[in-house]
């Protein structure tokens, strides 16, 4: 399992780096920009923040070529670590094609639908990545859509993961997993909250207690 910060701060990145469990880094162009306008120099410190980790860049464009362009440069940072995220469109997919058949590793994000994943598998992707509470939020619940990716996978005998995102709380990421996701990206919050447990808490307060 890898667990992830959905986040294109190096502050949050540090921080989630400190916890010990957190693999790389997860950004898209909304918490891009709320960083940077330079968004290859900000892919460039989460990399050093997480040396050995991954870090997911999503470019922007409207068509496979203007994605492509922008993901060659980004995976050029660090090509066994940056992942790029393409948007679960026919002009995504056709990039993800391209992309993956040059080595540059992708992932395909905003999956609402089995099919969706099913082109991930065809395209090689390392992750289907399913927008959990966001679909939670439609007719269509994010825990179904989850298991229904993990069910087309998994009769596919496919490689690739299904990255759960857009996750709101501990409950949440773990019932994520519990549905058939192989990994979580979640904010700085959700990540901290992962380890912590109000009777824990309670019991750590009686443990220390007795020391007097
Ligand atoms: O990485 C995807 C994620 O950022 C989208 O989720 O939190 O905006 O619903 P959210």
């Amino acid at each position: 399992m890898t667990i992830l910060l959905d986040s294109a701060s190096v502050d949050d990145a540090l921080a989630a780096a400190e916890l010990g469990f957190v693999g790389g880094v997860t950004t898209n162009p909304t918490l891009m920009a709320r960083e940077t306008a330079e968004p290859l120099t900000q892919i460039g410190r989460l990399l050093e923040v997480f040396p050995l980790g991954l870090v997911c860049h999503q470019p922007v464009g409207d068509t496979a070529e203007a994605l492509s362009e922008e993901a060659r440069a980004a995976a050029a940072l660090a090509r066994d670590r940056v992942i790029i995220k393409l948007p679960a469109t026919n002009e995504g997919v056709r990039a993800a094609a391209a992309l993956g058949a040059e080595g540059i590793r992708c992932a395909l994000t905003a999956v609402y639908s089995p099919a969706q994943a099913m082109l991930a598998h065809e395209t090689d992707c390392v992750w289907a990545i399913p927008y959990v509470d966001r679909a939670t939020r439609q007719w269509v619940g994010g825990m179904e859509l989850v298991e229904a990716l993990a069910t087309i996978l998994a009769r596919l005998g496919s490689d690739t993961r299904i990255l759960a995102a857009s996750l709101k709380s501990a409950a949440q990421a773990t019932e994520a997993i519990l549905h058939g996701a192989d990994d979580i990206t979640a904010s700085l919050d959700v990540l901290r909250s992962l380890g912590e447990h109000p009777l824990s808490a309670a019991a750590t307060r009686e443990f220390n207690a007795a020391r007097g």
